[in-house]
């Protein structure tokens, strides 16, 4: 019976990223499940709170990936390609950010570091400047919820 409902609540939890908009169903049903599993929830629930601690609230933010995806696309695709799958920018071979690959990490932190500070050597600006602050932190947020799709 716990076996199960940990299963459900696996599922589940893959689930909730899809029906974010959804979230009522989810809510129900996360009761549903969560109720005979209250212990092994718990766990769960501070794993994934230590896994994204040092993302701020606007990466599930729509209007900020809205505005960090077209952020992207002006400054970020010639080199990541529009899709940011990497080889397919057509000036300077920026690397793939959508696949499990990360050079520099792929933590919130890490991404808003080399945003901001680029990476010497290589053509990776620093954005900073260019972007200022809410610019660069709409495409961080952007890239970030894209990390790992492809
Ligand atoms: C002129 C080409 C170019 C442009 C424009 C560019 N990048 Fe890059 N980017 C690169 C290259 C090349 C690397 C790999 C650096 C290295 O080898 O360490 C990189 C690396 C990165 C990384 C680290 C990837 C990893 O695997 O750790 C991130 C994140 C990133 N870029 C984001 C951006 C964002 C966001 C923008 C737009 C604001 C941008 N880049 C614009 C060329 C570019």
């Amino acid at each position: 019976m716990r076996v199960l409902a940990e299963m459900e609540l696996g599922r589940d939890r893959r689930r909730a990223g899809l029906c974010a908009l959804a979230g009522l169903a989810c809510l129900a049903m996360a009761i549903l499940v969560l109720v005979p599993a209250s212990a092994p929830a718990q766990k769960n629930e501070a794993a994934a709170q230590v896994a994204d601690s040092d993302a701020p609230s606007t990466v599930n933010d729509p209007a900020t990936l809205k505005a960090g995806k077209k952020v992207f696309a002006v400054h970020c695709s010639r080199c990541h390609g529009l899709t940011a799958l990497g080889s397919l920018g057509t000036s300077g071979a920026g690397p793939n950010l959508r696949d499990a690959e990360w050079l520099h990490g792929s933590s919130y932190q890490d991404i808003l570091r080399i945003v901001n500070e680029g990476v010497s050597g290589k053509t990776m600006n620093s954005w900073k400047r260019t972007l200022g602050t809410e610019r660069v932190e709409q495409v961080v947020a952007y890239v970030y919820s894209i990390r790992f799709t492809d």
